[in-house]
């Protein structure tokens, strides 16, 4: 039953497979600051792989949300049945309005609610907001979306049993992080093209600046000892900036995006610190 509750762009489950080949034999704490649907969480998880964890993610709702399972689940389960909303454009509109008039501060668990129904009914799971932070994704007009039940919210609350969610950039979510621990960075990729101008590009907020930010963080992680695992767009720039951590290009499908020559295989880069669960020499390569 323990199955991610949101999808998510740029989601991992289709690349769960390669991932959990890439898992140590053994860590300490599992962080996860880029949590977005948490696909390899969950997965760890379910295979019993996890002690204790710390994830993040700077987005509001979804930190609210999964601190809402954490805390408040049948609370949430409640507020999901009260809501009169059915796979109707018209209900997914009003949904929507309530979603943007609702305060975290004030209705922490009704956002939720909210988040979850939004989530499975509109166009491609995405979460998007206009610049005054109002979601703004339309209707998804899909045949039978289904809404995660209360089992389905009651096992994953089970699922963060020794876990934290933080509301927290990805570098002091990881400032704790000690010898022998696991960190899984999945950023909002890098561009594949415009690669000259790379700096002035912000994807999600995620701007060239913050790649290089998390190459650094990624080099002290090392220097500490830390087992490393970084999802990313397969660029020059990328493999060369890695060029002394593992890189191996995969294939990926690649499902979210509204341009139609972006859909198809692409390749994607997974990097790592690592080779059968010995930690590089630092600068070996
Ligand atoms: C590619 S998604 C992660 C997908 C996730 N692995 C999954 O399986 O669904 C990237 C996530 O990073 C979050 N994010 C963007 N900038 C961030 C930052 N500076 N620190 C932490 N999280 C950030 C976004 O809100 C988004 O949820």
């Amino acid at each position: 039953m323990i199955k991610p509750l949101l999808k998510w762009a740029g989601g991992k489950r289709q690349l769960i497979p390669h991932l959990m080949s890439l898992i140590p034999e053994s860590f300490g704490t599992y962080f996860e600051p880029f949590f977005g649907g948490g696909a390899l969480y969950f997965e760890l998880r379910r295979r019993g792989l996890l002690k204790r964890a710390v994830l993040s993610d700077t987005n509001n709702d979804l930190s609210n949300f999964y601190n809402v399972v954490m805390k408040k689940p049948l609370e949430l389960c409640d507020a999901l049945k009260s809501l009169s909303y059915g796979n109707v454009k018209e209900h997914y509109y009003q949904a929507r309005e309530l979603f943007n008039n609702t305060r975290i501060a004030e209705e922490p668990v009704m956002k939720s609610a909210l988040l979850l129904y939004l989530n499975r009914h509109c166009f491609n799971g995405l979460f998007r907001v206009n610049s005054e932070g109002r979601f703004n994704v339309p209707f998804g007009n899909y045949n039978n979306p289904r809404i995660p039940d209360s089992d389905q919210i009651l096992s994953v609350s089970e699922a963060f049993k020794d876990a934290v969610f933080k509301n927290e950039d990805f570098e002091s979510a990881v400032s704790d992080a000690v010898e022998g621990d696991l960190v899984y960075f999945d950023p909002p990729y890098m561009p594949v093209s415009r690669t000259s101008r790379f700096t002035d590009y912000t994807s999600n907020g995620f701007r060239g600046e913050d790649q290089i930010r998390l190459h650094k963080v990624a080099k002290e992680l090392w220097d500490r000892g830390v087992y490393v695992i970084i999802s990313n767009s397969s660029t020059d720039f990328l493999k060369e900036q890695y060029k002394d951590f593992n890189c191996r290009e995969i294939m990926a499908n690649r499902a979210i995006n509204s341009m139609a020559e972006g859909r198809g295989t692409v390749p994607e880069l997974n990097i790592t610190n690592f080779n059968d669960n010995s930690i590089l020499p630092l600068n070996s390569k």
